[in-house]
């Protein structure tokens, strides 16, 4: 398989880790180890203790994908399949899916992976283009004029990387509705799901509501345990969940033995662990209404409705954000993620407040706004 440069994880390899504050990340704030092992009850604290370093079962530990099940409407455990993070899942679904001849419409700006393994299998792809001046909004009457009898597969991000976009339940249920007229399948990429900002606006997982659906999930992000690298893949549809993972045996084959058990703990804990994701991006969304007030004559800003991540614009005339961003890494040490890294080039910038070092962050960011953009 050729497949193009996925741009943004090549600039967070050039700068993750070479920076002070990463200031467009996508994860909560990595959870303590041992804060996780604190979480464990009596049956997990045993399966932990007496953890043996061997291959795992290839579909996830049983009561691993139990406890996923459990967090949807009408799942069993054989309806779930756990990956090495929701990246394997992307990659073994679109392959076993998707073809040349098969067509796919995908959301973008987006996580490049969904759109660019179904390029690199060879189906043929259409962007459905968000627009800031629509409040990133997906457009129904342009997805119905997108898909064709050859759609196999419509792929939706929500809520959304990178503008935190999440639709009206009537959007949802036009969405699902254009997915199931078609025939196609609906993969719904969920990571950022239970960090909805009023709960109430909670979507139903795409998994629960067609049988068609797909619903991606992962302990990155809302569970704040990227480390882990355990995703999952959930949906009705017991065949092609079969078919993902056989393919899964020429990638990863099983999950990590520890990563397994460290999941099942946070998520049966979840009420604590998504508490207190909440309550970093709370904390870090007042931060930034507070700024983009501050500075609504230079940077424009939908106000994200849930996740970890939003999408302003620099609106300074002859100011790039590609120029602005390297700026500001040599000054302050701060990372922005510039929307060229998503093809997408209209002076917009990822912006993750997921961090607990937010603060720091964002004043090191105004300090260098007030130094170049008066
Ligand atoms: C929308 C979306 N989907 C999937 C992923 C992949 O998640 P992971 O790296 O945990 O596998 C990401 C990570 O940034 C993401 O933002």
């Amino acid at each position: 398989m050729r497949i193009a440069d996925f741009a943004l994880e090549r600039y967070f390899a050039r700068w993750e880790f070479a920076v002070e504050h990463v200031l467009c990340a996508s994860d909560v704030e990595g959870y303590p180890m041992g804060e996780v092992l604190a979480l464990a009850d009596d049956e997990t604290r045993g399966l932990w203790d007496r953890l043996t370093l061997g291959y795992t079962e290839s579909t996830g530990h049983p009561l691993l994908r139990r406890e996923i099940a459990s967090m949807y409407d009408t799942l069993d455990p054989d309806h779930v399949l756990v990956f090495a993070g929701a990246e394997e899942g992307v990659f073994c679904l679109v392959n076993v899916l998707l073809g040349p001849g098969d067509h796919a419409v995908v959301t973008w700006p987006g996580y490049q992976s969904l759109y660019e393994v179904a390029r690199a299998v060879g189906a043929d792809v259409t962007l459905h283009e968000l627009r800031e001046d629509a409040g990133w909004a997906l457009d129904l009457d342009l997805l119905r004029r997108q898909v064709t009898p050859a759609t196999k597969l419509i792929v939706v991000n929500a809520p959304h990387n990178p503008t935190g976009m999440l639709p009206d339940r009537s959007t949802f249920d036009g969405l699902v509705a254009i997915a199931e007229d078609a025939g196609a399948y609906l993969l719904l990429d969920e990571v950022y799901r239970f960090l909805e900002f009023d709960q109430d606006d909670r979507l139903p997982a795409a998994a629960d509501i067609t049988t068609r659906g797909v619903s991606l999930g992962v302990m990155s992000k809302s569970f704040a345990m990227a480390g882990l690298r355990i995703g999952w893949l959930a949906s009705q549809d017991q065949d092609l969940l079969q078919r993902c993972a056989s393919f899964k045996d020429y990638t990863t084959i099983c999950a990590s033995a520890p990563s397994e058990i460290l999941a099942l703990i946070g998520l049966r804990a979840r009420e604590t662990v998504l508490d207190r994701s909440r309550g970093i991006v709370a904390a870090n969304m007042e931060r930034l209404d507070t700024f983009f007030e501050g500075w609504a004559d230079r940077f424009s800003w939908v106000r994200p409705r849930a996740g970890s991540i939003g999408f302003p614009r620099l609106t300074v005339p002859g100011v790039g954000i590609d120029d602005w961003a390297a700026g500001l890494v040599e000054a302050e040490g701060v990372l922005l993620l510039p929307g060229s890294r998503f093809g997408f080039g209209d002076n917009h910038f990822r912006l993750g407040f997921g961090r607990t070092d937010l603060p720091e962050a964002l004043q090191r960011l105004e300090n260098h706004a007030a130094r170049t953009l008066r």
